[in-house]
């Protein structure tokens, strides 16, 4: 889960690392308040959750009050790399002498944590990391060892930090170091980290990458959780635990493993293309091993909330959990929708291969159940699936 710029500076300030003071404005007017509040020249920034805000014109300068809620105006409801502006920072301007560069990252390809530091930071890291890659160091992090103020300094040295800025720039770093691992993150970046002219070195700027799968020791990430980007549906489907992503077609899918579901996408979008309307996945739903009759009742029940499917593909692969459990399950699913009066009205395609397969195409078959076809293979099912939604759409 990534974090605004000012979340990721309010965590930032909680661990005493300098940031400008600010306030989160949602409208013009906030905006003319924040700035009269903080008196003097503020910077007005877009609060999008992308990269190159600056050069996209989402942060601007402005002298007083009055300028500022003229820029928040036009900042606000502007299109960022696809992002629509819903509200703006308002910070207080620094003076800058030096722009830095700074991260903590975990380094999935050498199983390590990273640091990366330049002395040339700024909007154009991304250049300077091409052109000149030898002004960009990148530090190996051991998590045994992790990074003191020694360690920090080092780094800072490695990125070309000069002498004047060190013991800042270190200390602010050990700090970086401490949210990264307390907050378990994947990413903390401070582009640009400053010197300003009165020798402080600050986090001017702040992007933060929690790892969601520690969210049951971080309690207190759920309050990041943005509601309001948020899929209704996807939404829905966290709450019951299921592993479902929203996607633009109109061909529902649920299989059993995150494999499968992902080959069975490729062959859907790859079976529509010889469709008329050219029907695609709908979306992913990862039912897992165990596919109990509820859990197959509860993605049923969400995959047909989307009323943009028009019909549904099970691709099933028994395993520890057999075919015939699973067709058992489809059979209860229905019953239970039925009770909770969501009738099954749009078609289904089965495919049921593995342990116990003819089974469970017995149990499917026997129940009768109104608007399932059964099919073997999974190319076959996929190309009946793209039919059937073509003809519903
Ligand atoms: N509080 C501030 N005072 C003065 N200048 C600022 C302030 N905040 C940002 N700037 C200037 O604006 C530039 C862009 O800001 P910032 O880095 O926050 O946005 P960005 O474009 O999203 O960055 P990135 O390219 O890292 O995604 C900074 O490099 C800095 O020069
Ligand atoms: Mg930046």
């Amino acid at each position: 889960m990534d974090l605004f710029e000012h979340q990721a500076k309010e965590l930032f300030a909680e661990y005493g690392i300098p940031v400008p003071r600010g306030i989160v404005a949602h409208t013009a007017e906030e905006a003319r308040a924040a700035a009269e509040q903080l008196t003097g020249r503020v910077v007005v920034k877009a609060q999008v959750k992308t990269g190159g805000r600056g050069k996209a014109g989402g942060v601007k300068v402005a002298d007083d009050a009055a300028d500022a809620e003229q820029k928040a105006g036009q900042i606000l409801g502007m299109d960022i790399k696809g992002h629509t502006v819903h509200k703006v920072l308002i910070e207080e301007a620094s003076d800058i002498a030096e722009e830095y560069y700074f991260s903590f990252l975990l380094d999935r390809a050498n199983r390590t944590f990273l640091a990366i530091c330049s002395a040339s930071g700024g909007m154009d890291i991304e250049e300077v990391a091409h052109t000149a890659p030898e002004k960009v160091a990148k530090v190996p992090v051991s998590p045994l060892t992790g990074v003191d103020l020694a360690r920090a300094r080092e780094i800072a040295k490695a990125g070309g930090l000069p002498e004047r800025s060190l013991d800042g720039a270190a200390a602010l770093i050990e700090k970086i170091w401490a949210v990264f691992v307390d907050e378990d993150a994947s990413l903390v970046e401070v582009n640009p980290l400053i010197l300003a002219a009165d020798g402080q070195v600050k986090a001017l700027d702040g992007k933060v990458t929690l790892d969601e799968n520690a969210e049951f020791r971080q309690k207190e990430h759920v309050a990041y959780v943005d509601k309001a980007a948020e899929d209704p549906l996807e939404a829905r489907a966290k709450e019951k635990n299921l592993n479902y992503v929203k996607l633009d077609g109109n061909v529902g899918i649920i299989g059993n493993g995150a494999g499968l579901v992902m080959s069975t996408l490729d062959v859907v979008a790859y079976a529509g293309e010889s469709v008329p309307g050219k029907p695609k996945p709908a979306n992913f739903l990862d039912i897992g091993g165990g596919a109990s009759a509820e859990v197959m009742a509860n993605g049923l029940e969400i995959i047909l909330s989307d009323p943009a499917v028009t019909s549904v593909f099970v691709n099933v692969f028994g395993g520890i959990t057999a075919c015939d459990a699973v067709a058992n399950g489809i059979v209860s699913a229905f019953k239970l929708l039925g009770e909770r009066g969501e009738t099954v009205t749009r078609p289904l395609v089965v495919r049921l291969d593995g342990n116990n397969a003819a089974l469970g195409r017995e149990i499917l078959q026997s129940a009768g159940l109104p608007g399932v076809e059964l099919v073997d293979t999974m190319d076959e099912a996929a190309k009946r699936a793209a039919e059937l939604a073509a003809v519903g759409a």
